[in-house]
């Protein structure tokens, strides 16, 4: 067994670390091509990295004093419920060699330093192509929530007969908030079970669609309105994109008219107006354990990151390993 040591991320690693992460992710295109190419050079890498160790722990693996495997991370304040560390695609790479070793020992780690910032929750993006960093994650107690997924511009070419699509405008608030609720209740049911805490009302739908390059269709068939998708340009580090990639946030079809391309009628309509638009890319991410979700998306989009989650016993806050004999009473 190799022998690794570690210590904390400090400046002095951020280049090399940005350079393992670079070539992980080079790799990563190869079998993806639609993905941003700029996360291929290490500079792009670097800003992330420097911003993340002034802001939060993180640890290097050092193999005879060379970098390799680093891990780090921030807090979200809230994701599903709870406060939660998260390591975002970037912030985590491991030598190709011994992927397994390199992150239980990174994770050992720092994984103390996130119970001891409250964080129970632990939250680990990781490119779809990294089968060490998936195979390391599971072994870890970790689960796969999460997929991203991506596609080039080229379209579906698919018939939807019968249908009429049209790109929904202020007259179309309340039909839009209707079939949004229906994707939240959907959503809020088995076997995804996200909370429907909030029904999202008129006024935000007013001001989603009066942003930038925010579009939104409708399908209709028969007059009625049957099925919506939703797009927009995405400004987070939780999913790999760059200013030409499109996001579509939400696409729902009513039970009734599911099963027939309609759903993937929207998507060939949204791509071509995306296009036109200028973007390069179309990304969508969906809950692992949405079977519809899976259905549509990846016959047409590749994944690209896998987010896998793990929660930790918070009884350990209390019952921590240094715990004295005198706090034993009861
Ligand atoms: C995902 C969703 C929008 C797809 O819409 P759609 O209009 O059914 O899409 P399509 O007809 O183009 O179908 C896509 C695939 O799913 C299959 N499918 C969809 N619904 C199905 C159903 N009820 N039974 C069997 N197959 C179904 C289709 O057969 C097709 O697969 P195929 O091409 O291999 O035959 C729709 O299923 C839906 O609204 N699901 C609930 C909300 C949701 O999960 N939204 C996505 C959130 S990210």
């Amino acid at each position: 067994m190799i022998s690794y040591t570690t210590m904390s991320f400090t400046n002095e690693h951020v280049e090399a670390a940005a350079r393992l992460f670079s070539r992980n992710y080079r790799a990563a295109r190869q079998m993806v091509s639609s993905m941003p190419a700029c996360y291929e050079n290490h500079e792009r890498i670097v800003p992330l990295l420097n911003d993340m160790i002034k802001r939060s722990p993180a640890i290097v693996a050092l193999q005879d004093g060379e970098i390799v495997g680093y891990l780090g991370g921030h807090v979200l304040r809230e994701w599903r419920g709870r406060r939660t560390a998260y390591a975002p695609f970037w912030a985590h790479a491991a030598d190709e060699e011994d992927p397994d070793q390199i992150y239980r020992l990174l994770y050992a780690c720092l994984a103390s330093q996130w119970i001891a910032n409250g964080c129970f929750q632990h939250l680990v993006t990781a490119l779809a192509h990294d089968t060490g960093a998936r195979e390391a994650l599971s072994w870890m107690g970790f689960g796969m929530v999460v997929v991203d997924t991506m596609r080039d511009m080229t379209r579906l070419h698919t018939p939807a007969n019968e249908i009429r699509i049209k790109q929904a405008d202020m007259n179309d608030i309340e039909t839009i908030e209707k079939l949004d609720n229906k994707l939240a209740t959907y959503l809020a049911g088995p076997p995804v079970f996200l909370p429907l805490i909030e029904k999202r009302g008129k006024q935000y739908h007013e001001e989603w669609l009066t942003k930038p390059y925010h579009a939104l269709w409708l399908a209709s068939r028969d007059g009625e309105t049957v099925a919506y998708l939703k797009m927009c340009p995405l400004d987070a580090d939780y999913l790999v994109t760059d200013e030409k990639t499109i996001w579509i946030q939400g696409a729902y079809t009513k039970k009734h008219a599911r099963g027939q391309g309609i759903g993937t009628a929207l998507v060939d309509h949204a791509i071509a107006w995306a296009q036109g638009q200028g973007f390069k890319r179309c990304a969508v991410d969906f809950e692992s354990d949405n079977a519809l979700a899976c259905r549509l998306w990846l016959k047409h989009f590749r994944p690209i990151c896998y987010s896998f989650a793990r929660r930790v016993d918070p009884r350990i806050a209390w019952a921590y390993a240094g715990r004295e004999d005198k706090h034993f009473w009861s």
